[in-house]
């Protein structure tokens, strides 16, 4: 049983030459982590939905070497897995997955016939089978790295119920389960950490400003504005230091919790 045991005390992980890909990584929290990791020597996969020029025009502003626009759609699983088998047939293994990609619409949450079927699923699935279908397509890539890291941006609406809509919660709050679970299958080869922000001045929420970020920010107990490159900083002490960590969400949100 002792030789199946590893040793910990590895000191932080190296990026320099390692591969990433991050989904939804054309803008806001997942463009600064692309950034973030570029700057430390990873090449990345910038995955995109519509944004295939944004994602372009990154791969070609960032430091270092082998960055790629990479389609990476949540609601397609067959273009999922077409990413996966392009990002194989160059690198042959995945040391980094970040989860980024996610959808949401303002919706008052006692309006509840405005939150119709088709808007949930649409939710629900961009935000909750889109990653577990990438996980999935990039596991074995994923493995062969031996020393693999999946970072889900998940949310602080997956604990409080408050958020954009109901079915933004709900969908980040089963991101947060789905951590749990692939944390104890994917160990010790892989290892499943959360990164859960709230009102971070990025375009996602349509129709906020960043007038209402700075507001809701007035009233934490930091009142400081949570950028996106807060964030990115967050998803790179999951990977480069928080090493026993698996199965965990972080709270970023400048305590706005409390
Ligand atoms: N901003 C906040 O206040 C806040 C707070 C808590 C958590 N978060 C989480 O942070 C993450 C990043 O959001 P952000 O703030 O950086 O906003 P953002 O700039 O709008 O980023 C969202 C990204 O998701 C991608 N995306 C949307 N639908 C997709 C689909 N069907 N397939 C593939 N990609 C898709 C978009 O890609 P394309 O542009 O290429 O379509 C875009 O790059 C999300 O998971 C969000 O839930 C944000």
């Amino acid at each position: 049983m002792a030789d199946q045991v590893r040793a910990g005390g590895r000191g932080p992980y190296p990026l320099q030459g390692r591969v990433a890909v991050v989904s939804g990584g054309s803008s806001g929290i997942g463009a600064a982590t692309v950034t973030r990791l570029a700057e430390a020597g990873a090449s990345v996969w910038i995955g995109y939905n519509l944004g295939q020029d944004r994602a372009a025009a990154l791969a070609a502003k960032l430091p270092g070497t082998g960055h790629r626009a990479l389609h990476l759609p949540m609601r397609d699983t067959a273009g999922i897995v077409a990413a996966a088998a392009t990002v194989a047939s160059v690198h042959g293994h995945v040391d980094i997955l970040v989860n980024s990609a996610a959808t949401t619409r303002a919706i008052p949450h006692g309006d509840l016939d405005a939150l119709d079927d088709a808007i949930f699923d649409e939710i629900l699935l961009t935000n909750v089978r889109g990653p577990f279908a990438t996980i999935r397509a990039f596991r074995k890539l994923l493995a062969e790295s031996g020393d693999a890291v999946i970072v889900n941006i998940s949310s602080l609406s997956a604990t409080t119920g408050m958020g954009s809509s109901i079915a933004y919660c709900a969908s980040k709050a089963a991101l947060d389960t789905m951590g749990l679970s692939l944390a104890r299958v994917l160990g010790p080869d892989i290892r499943v950490v959360g990164v859960a922000p709230a009102a971070v001045a990025t375009d996602f929420v349509p129709g906020r400003g960043r007038d209402a970020v700075e507001k809701q920010a007035a009233s934490t107990p930091l009142r400081t504005v949570t950028e996106a490159d807060d964030v990115a900083l967050a998803v790179m002490a999951a990977i480069v230091n928080l090493r026993q960590t698996t199965g965990s969400t972080l709270v970023v949100d400048g305590g706005r919790h409390l």
